[in-house]
């Protein structure tokens, strides 16, 4: 792995190599930086915010005033690894101009791309945006943000037809000018289908191992996800819900045990000073 800062270049470079990019959500300071010294190369401030920052059930309601707050937080931890900005529900679907004025956003806020939801259908905002001299990734596949339409979080390019589907949306979006594209939630061999059609990188989640990098989402492979939604492509590297609720847990006994603070956590002063402080609590004179 280079110590260089990742760039459009560089991915397009490892996916020539046959080298998977390795690619986390990251929605805060401390994780993007733990994420930057683990040599991580992309980190999507993803609109899954709503969900595993704020409590909410979905993604949809979450806007770019969150967002951007959360971004520039990640971008601050991030010295090498490529950030992208994931433009929230209604950020870019209402017009071209909107588009581009909102992914200029994430620029200006630091991040070295966007991405979008859908394929086709948004190929004039991913080419507005391009056109603008902002880096691109399209997302196919199990879009969250059309979940009403989907009719809740299913698998998607389960046939040879809705496989061939997936292809033509990443060849519109390459033809509009997306730097890579996202799969999500589909067979393997599918995003293998997707990933021979361009010739820009493809990155999965939940789309198997034929794919040019693979993403998570930080809460998911940490345990730190509080809701019921369990993808069967999740895989937990720790289980920082037992941590925390534990560490709070011993924290909560030993206050309420007084055990803590100790004289340890206390600051000192000098014993003179303690002692006519001592003697003048004791004659009630405090104050
Ligand atoms: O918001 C996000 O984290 C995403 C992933 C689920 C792909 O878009």
């Amino acid at each position: 792995m280079s110590s260089s800062k990742v760039t459009t270049r560089s991915l397009a470079a490892l996916k020539v190599c046959g080298e998977p990019a390795v690619f986390l959500t990251a929605y805060d300071y401390p994780t993007a930086t733990f994420a930057d010294r683990a040599g991580v190369d992309m980190l999507l401030v993803g609109d899954s915010a709503a969900m595993t920052m704020l409590g909410h059930e979905n993604t949809l309601s979450i806007g770019m005033t969150e967002m951007l707050v959360l971004t520039k937080a990640v971008c601050r931890g991030a010295k090498r690894a490529f950030v992208i900005g994931d433009l929230p529900f209604l950020s870019y679907q209402p017009s071209d101009e909107i588009a581009v004025k909102n992914a200029g956003a994430f620029i200006q806020a630091g991040c070295d791309a966007v991405k979008c939801e859908g394929g086709a259908r948004v190929m004039n905002r991913v080419g507005a945006i391009a056109d603008a001299g902002i880096a691109v990734m399209g997302h196919i596949g199990l879009t969250p943000q059309s979940l009403g339409q989907m009719g809740g979080y299913c698998v998607q390019g389960k046939s040879l037809d809705a496989a061939q589907h997936l292809a033509d949306d990443a060849k519109a979006l390459e033809a509009a000018g997306a730097f890579a594209i996202l799969i999500e939630a589909v067979p393997a061999q599918t995003a293998a289908y997707v990933r021979d059609a361009v010739n820009i990188p493809v990155y999965g989640i939940g789309a198997g191992p034929h794919v040019d990098g693979q993403l998570v989402i930080s809460h998911d492979i940490l345990g730190s996800f509080v809701g019921d939604i369990k993808p069967r492509f999740i895989k937990r590297f720790a289980d920082l819900d037992q941590v925390v609720e534990g560490a709070l847990r011993q924290y909560a006994e030993e206050v309420r045990t007084r055990q803590f603070p100790g004289p340890e956590h206390a600051y000192p002063i000098e014993a003179d000073q303690e002692s006519a402080i001592i003697e003048k609590r004791k004659a009630g004179a405090a104050g």
